[in-house]
Order: C-alpha cells, then sequence, then structure tokens
C-alpha cells in the first residue's frame, strides 16, 4: 500500500485553515513575542518568520475544538463521536526507507544537533527557561515490545541537554522507571510539528502499540522510519524529530518552574536528563509550540486535548454505568476535565447518580461533574447557567464525597494529596415513561403552529382540545386576533370551555 507522506503534514494542515482559524504573521517575530502573540489568541498562529533565522513557527494549533474538528474532517459536534468511531478501526503502520522519509530530508548528528539552532521560545513569565512543548515522545515498552507515545515539554538547558517532566503518572514515567532498574539509559525520540490527529493519539493512554493508535485516528496508514540513532520508528510525515536518550541517572536534575495545564505554575522538580543525539527535519520544516496554560486555558492545545481524552474515558465508563448518555463534555475552560457536563436521558430514578458516581471514578482529573436532562445544551455555557439555576435543589441535588486521589497541581488541595468531588443533578424530576411533562417542566418558546387544518375554529374545536397556538394552526392563521373573536363568540354562546392544561374546548 501506497502511504500518502504530505496529507497529515503540519504544514498542508495549517494552509487548510481560513482566517477565522489562523493568523498568519508574516512579519519577523522575536522569539521573546512568540508567547504575547499566542496568549488568549482563539486562532491557530503561524509565524513565517520567527527569530533571527526567519523560522517557520506554528502555535496554538488545536487550540480550538473546532479546529481539531476539522482536523478529523467533521463539525464539532460529532468530534467525539468520530473519534470513539476510529479508535475501532485498524490500519497498518509501514515502515520506509530513509531517502524517502521527508522527516529525514536533513539529518544532523554530532555537534551539529543543537537546541539553541531550534526556535524554542520562553513561554512564561517565570518558566524556568524556553521550552519545546509540541513534541510527541517515541519509547519502546521492552516489557511488551509495543512503542509508546505521548506529550512531554523538553527544557532547553543547552545545546544537546534538556529536561524532561516524568513526575505525573504515565505510560512513560513506568518505562524509564523499569529502565532505571537495569541501570540502562532509555532511547527515545519527539516529533515536533504535527497534524492535530497525531496530537490526539499521544494524549490518550490506551493499551496497546500506540504507532498503531496513530494510524487508527489518521483512519489511515501511518509511515513510520528508523531513527538516525536509535532503533526507534517515528512518523516519517513528522516537520521535525528529535532523537536522544534519557541517561541513566534518574531523576537528577531541577526542571522548571512551568507554567501548567491547570493555569498556574508548577514548581521545580527532579527530572531526568534528555540528551540530543540527532535532529532530522524537512527541508521546508514548520517547528510547533503548544499553549498550555495562563487563565484563557479554554484557548489552549493542552485543555483542548486534555478534554477530548477526558471524554473517550467518560463516554466509555457512561456507557457501561448508565444507559442513556446522549452526550458529554470536558470543559476546556477547566483544563479539559476538572468539569464535566453529561446530557442523560435517565430510563428509571437514580440514574444521574449513577453517571455522577462512574464520572467521577473513572479519571483522577474529573472533580465537578454536572449532568442534565437532554433538552439541554451541555456546550452552551449560559443553557448550563440556567439549568443550574432552575433545576437544582443543594440541599437534595448536590453529592459531595471527600478522600478522592487528586492532581497534585491544583492549588485549591493547599499541599495534600487528597481532595474533595462533587456531583450536580441538575436533572428534572423523573417521570414514568409516558407519564407528561408537567406544564411547569416544559421549556417555553416561539410557538411553532403545528397541527391539522380545519374549516373553522369551531370544527377543530368538535376535534378536540387546542392550544391558542393549534387553533391559528388550524385556521391558518399568520396573525391571531381573529382568533380570539371566534372564541369570544363561542364564549358568549356559552359552548366554550378550557382543560386544566389551557387548552380550548367545547363544552
Ligand atoms: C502539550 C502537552 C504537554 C504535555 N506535557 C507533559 C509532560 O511534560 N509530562 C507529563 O507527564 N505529561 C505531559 N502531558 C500529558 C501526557 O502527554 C499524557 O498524559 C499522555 O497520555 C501520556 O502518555 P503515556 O501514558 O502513554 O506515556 C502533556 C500533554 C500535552 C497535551
Amino acid at each position: 500500500m501506497k502511504v500518502d507522506l504530505e496529507r497529515f503534514r503540519l504544514r498542508h494542515f495549517l494552509e487548510s485553515l481560513g482566517a477565522d482559524e489562523l493568523e498568519r504573521r508574516e512579519a519577523p517575530t522575536d522569539l521573546a513575542d512568540v508567547a504575547q502573540a499566542l496568549e488568549g489568541n482563539p486562532k491557530a498562529v503561524w509565524f513565517t518568520r520567527a527569530g533571527p533565522e526567519g523560522a517557520a513557527l506554528a502555535g496554538n494549533v488545536a487550540g480550538s475544538r473546532s479546529r481539531i474538528a476539522r482536523a478529523f474532517g467533521v463539525p464539532k459536534e460529532l468530534l467525539l463521536r468520530e473519534v470513539l468511531e476510529r479508535l475501532k478501526g485498524e490500519y497498518p503502520v509501514e515502515e520506509i526507507n530513509s531517502e524517502i522519509a521527508p522527516a529525514q530530508q536533513i539529518v544532523l548528528t554530532g555537534e551539529q544537533a543543537d537546541f539553541t539552532k531550534l526556535p524554542a521560545h520562553l513561554q512564561h513569565g517565570l518558566d524556568g527557561a524556553p521550552y519545546i512543548s509540541a513534541s510527541v515522545d517515541f519509547a519502546f515498552d521492552a516489557a511488551n515490545g509495543w512503542t509508546n507515545v505521548g506529550m512531554r515539554r523538553i527544557m532547553l538547558r543547552g545545546r544537546r541537554e534538556a529536561g524532561v517532566d516524568l513526575n505525573a503518572p504515565s505510560d512513560l514515567r513506568a518505562i524509564y522507571q523499569a529502565q532505571l532498574k537495569r541501570g540502562e539509559p532509555l532511547p527515545i525520540a519527539f516529533a515536533v510539528g504535527s497534524h492535530p490527529v497525531d496530537h490526539v493519539a499521544a494524549t490518550m493512554r490506551l493499551v496497546g502499540d500506540e504507532l498503531a493508535l496513530i494510524a487508527a485516528l489518521r483512519a489511515a496508514p501511518l509511515a513510520v522510519v528508523k531513527c538516525v540513532t536509535s532503533d526507534l520508528r517515528v512518523p516519517a510525515d513528522a516537520e521535525y524529530v528529535l532523537e536522544g536518550y534519557l541517561d541513566a541517572r534518574g531523576y537528577a536534575e531541577p526542571e522548571g518552574p512551568y507554567g501548567e495545564f491547570l493555569g498556574y505554575y508548577g514548581a521545580v522538580k527532579a527530572n531526568p536528563v534528555f540528551h540530543l543525539t540527532a535532529v532530522t527535519r524537512r527541508r521546508d520544516a514548520v517547528f510547533q509550540t503548544s499553549t498550555i496554560s495562563g487563565r484563557m486555558l479554554a484557548r489552549t492545545d493542552t485543555a483542548q486535548l486534555n478534554a477530548l481524552r477526558a471524554e473517550v474515558i467518560i463516554w466509555r465508563a457512561l456507557e457501561s454505568a448508565v444507559r442513556g448518555a446522549k452526550a458529554v463534555y470536558a470543559t476546556p475552560a477547566s483544563g479539559g476535565a476538572f468539569n464535566v457536563r453529561v446530557a442523560l436521558e435517565s430510563r428509571v430514578p437514580g440514574e444521574a447518580r449513577n453517571a455522577i458516581a462512574a464520572a467521577m471514578g473513572c479519571l483522577v482529573n474529573v472533580k465537578h461533574v454536572f449532568v442534565v436532562d437532554p433538552d439541554v445544551d451541555i456546550f452552551s455555557d449560559e443553557q448550563m447557567d440556567w439549568a443550574l439555576a432552575t433545576r437544582f435543589q443543594a440541599d437534595r441535588d448536590l453529592i459531595v464525597a471527600s478522600g478522592f486521589r487528586a492532581v497534585p497541581l491544583d492549588p485549591s488541595l493547599a499541599g495534600t494529596r487528597s481532595g474533595a468531588k462533587a456531583g450536580f443533578d441538575l436533572t428534572l424530576p423523573f417521570l414514568a415513561q409516558g407519564q407528561p411533562r408537567p406544564m411547569e417542566h416544559r421549556i417555553s418558546g416561539p410557538p411553532l403552529y403545528e397541527g391539522r387544518r380545519f374549516a373553522s375554529v369551531e370544527a377543530a374545536l368538535a376535534d378536540g382540545p387546542k392550544f391558542f397556538a393549534e387553533l391559528m394552526a388550524a385556521k391558518g392563521s399568520r396573525d391571531g386576533r381573529e382568533i380570539v373573536l371566534a372564541l369570544e363568540t363561542l364564549q358568549r354562546s356559552g359552548r366554550l370551555a378550557r382543560d386544566a392544561e389551557g387548552r380550548y374546548g367545547l363544552k
């Protein structure tokens, strides 16, 4: 099978974006100004001349749900469904020769491999150094022969040394720690400059070979190429690849501080050292940076990627816990998991609470779960606010539970390792099947004028009781006042009745 080496190229994805999604900066931009240009920017930014070398640099590429959805070729409402569907697929991973691998058009090894020749910029005011953040890592898991893929930031510390954060629980951390027990360094490679689909794949944590996961999410075969200084295989269509190893000294050097994915800084930590052995790249490569932190998390790559990953995990938990989950949304403004919304068609009383328990339990990052009926749009902050205001009694519908494992970066924990979770049941009182919703629980909206036509208001009422709007529809009225007059006539003749719901009828 011939694999298309251009289709999932970052440069082509950027070229496919219109002015609504992409800000193209042709003017020279100092690396010192890159962070400010990206801060809170709803668009991806393509700096065509970054730094004195005039490098091509793209940022915030996956920083909106609509851009990620575009990368998957679907409207954003269908993104989760598409990802869940693609996760079921299988596509081959095919190795190709170095000579035809675009990611190795230029190969720099030894002294030529140099972090300080890459357009890495300082992202946040208190960061320890410039970081490479759109870095997708590839490492072998000796336990099963699979390639593990993740995203890990790289803190520049010199020409060929950098810090990599391996503190949070992850497969790579486990792989590295097993390697440390053997006293051996861990070969690792980072792709920088990738299609958003690859970033989605990298942030998923699923069992299996994660090169195959990239292929599955692309819904296309994946071409890989062997690294020039290790046996690792990396996507052959990446813009840049940074090859090297994590040394066997373990958590040996300070790394950080760094603006973290909850919007605050993470402190300096002891972390492993990455040694750079090669930089390979396309001839016209685009370097990439991911946005991570600050007060506008909803416009960052990290929160958007985290949200999608959380939704996949929560959706699967809901599938086994309750039957009627209709939609799930991890709000990116909360970091993409802390606040989770679920639309649920309850089939029996109590299911909203089961949904809350399932969502709370399936992912450490989930902290607050809001469950609504399917008539509330969970993607709308306004509608969620309305549901909280009108469908919630705090003494009845709030579930608070303490002592859960928590994300240490959450500043509200005040240093403790476990924390509280809360569930908000925003569903209306449960109705047995076929039982109509009482008038006071029905959502008002403009009239729709649906129903059969009749020769007269009287004929319509003889057919059965009707609301005023149905009487207008019955007469094809585009006004309404003539219906008032017809009802007045019936009223005067003593024949007009009204039922408990307010429908008109005949006595
Ligand atoms: C832009 C970005 C940067 C990230 N940086 C790190 C990091 O430096 N350290 C870390 O432990 N996780 C980081 N993550 C989260 C991991 O990539 C994520 O947990 C992934 O699923 C881990 O993969 P693994 O368990 O297969 O190793 C980052 C995520 C994103 C989106």
